[in-house]
């Protein structure tokens, strides 16, 4: 017998990992590799975060916790919400989930049925198209340029459905946004979150580039009118990509059914890594340092890259990505980022991940890495380009 494999599991590769691997497979074969090429900062999970699971795992057990988290987890975060935005947050509306990615899958089977449409930015973060069409959902990207600051607006979204005879049932933003680093302000997404709501649209904002603004100011869309899910993680602000741990902010009615899909899907996130997390929520200071080695990272690059031929192609205001057109030197980005790595073992994104039309013309940098490497890739890609 010959078993099928499913049409929905045809999605792209993620082709960061895969740059990512070939970059693991030099720096093993001794090669002096730097790499940009995926989103993760090298500073490890702040301090009180590994004391906390380190005492935790001295005390024993390990187990399942409640599907949608922690109750400490969850009122923590409910006390940020506080001290950040002034919000008051109600702990039972908090869903604690298996790094963010997880609660996308929650969200969209939640929200969505299949074939129901939802509109994401083009450029933007791939695993969004591809959790979104192995779900069997229309994706609908929308192109963001210059003239619509490199985000979603009413208008695009009304333009979208008009040329693609489509109504949309779902609408996903990240701000700051990867790979763009595009930070939508209080009145954009204040318009966007409105217009879903006039129009029946759900509204899901991915914050997980919170607490990483640059410039430009950073709201969440839980202060506005309307009904947004919100969307964050502990994987870039605090520094725990590994540790898996993301939470999601839900309209009440829309708690069951989240806390029903997760029972079955997930049975719980990790409990070491929600204690982990408890803890992280309140080093701050910790993180506000790695913060500001990211900023000289970006004051660098915004600097010498416009010097040796790589213009950024979006802002830079937040999340710790530098999007550059590479269309001086190349058509062919996928070629570009090989040739990069295998002559000057500097590992960066191909454009192709986050836009099948204009990808072949860009390249992403994350400069999440240390003062030092990101110096030094900068130099080597300088005198490598002349
Ligand atoms: C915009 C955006 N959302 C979500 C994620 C997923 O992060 P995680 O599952 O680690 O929370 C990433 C990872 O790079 C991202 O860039």
């Amino acid at each position: 017998m010959v078993f099928s494999i499913s049409k929905r599991s045809e999605v792209e590769p993620f082709h960061a990992m895969d740059v990512l691997a070939e970059a693991t497979k030099r720096r093993a074969g001794g090669h002096p590799v730097i790499s940009m090429a995926v989103g993760q900062p090298s500073h490890p999970a702040p301090r009180a975060a590994l004391d906390a699971a380190r005492t935790a795992l001295a005390e024993g057990r390990i187990g399942y916790t409640d599907a949608l988290g922690t109750a400490r987890l969850k009122h923590a975060l409910a006390w940020h919400y506080r001290d950040r935005h002034g919000l008051e947050i109600d702990p039972a509306r908090i869903a604690v989930t298996t790094g963010s990615s997880a609660a996308f899958n929650l969200a969209f089977l939640s929200l969505f049925d299949a074939g129901d449409a939802v509109a994401i930015a083009r450029p933007g973060y791939p695993a969004y198209r591809n959790i979104l069409g192995a779900l069997g959902l229309h994706v609908v990207e929308v192109p963001v340029t210059a003239e619509t600051h490199f985000t979603l607006t009413p208008e695009s979204l009304e333009a979208i459905q008009q040329e693609k005879g489509v109504k949309l049932k779902g609408v996903l933003l990240a701000s700051p946004a990867n790979p763009t680093g595009t930070v939508t302000g209080r009145e954009g997404l204040k318009a966007l979150a409105a217009y879903c709501d006039a129009n029946d649209i759900a509204f899901i904002s991915d914050e997980i580039y919170h607490g990483l603004t640059f410039a430009g100011e950073e709201t969440t869309a839980l202060e506005l009118k309307g009904e947004a899910i919100v969307i964050n993680s502990f994987s870039k602000y605090y520094c725990m990509t590994g540790w898996r741990i993301g939470w999601m902010v839900l309209p009440d009615r829309l708690v069951r059914p989240i806390e029903r899909v997760a029972q079955s899907l997930y049975i719980s996130p990790p409990e070491l890594s929600q204690i982990a997390a408890t803890a992280a929520l309140g080093a701050s200071e910790e993180l506000d340092r790695v913060k500001a080695s990211y900023a000289a990272n970006r004051k660098l690059l915004l600097d010498r890259l416009p010097k040796i031929g790589l213009a950024p192609a979006s802002p830079m205001d937040g999340a710790f990505y530098a999007y550059v057109d590479v269309s001086r030197f190349t058509n062919d980005s996928m070629d570009f980022a090989r040739r990069m790595l295998a002559e000057i073992n500097v590992a960066a994104t191909p454009g192709l991940d986050f836009d099948p039309v204009e990808g072949p013309r860009t390249l992403r940098m994350s400069y999440a890495g240390s003062e030092a490497e990101i110096a030094e890739a900068a130099e080597r890609i300088g005198m490598w380009l002349k």
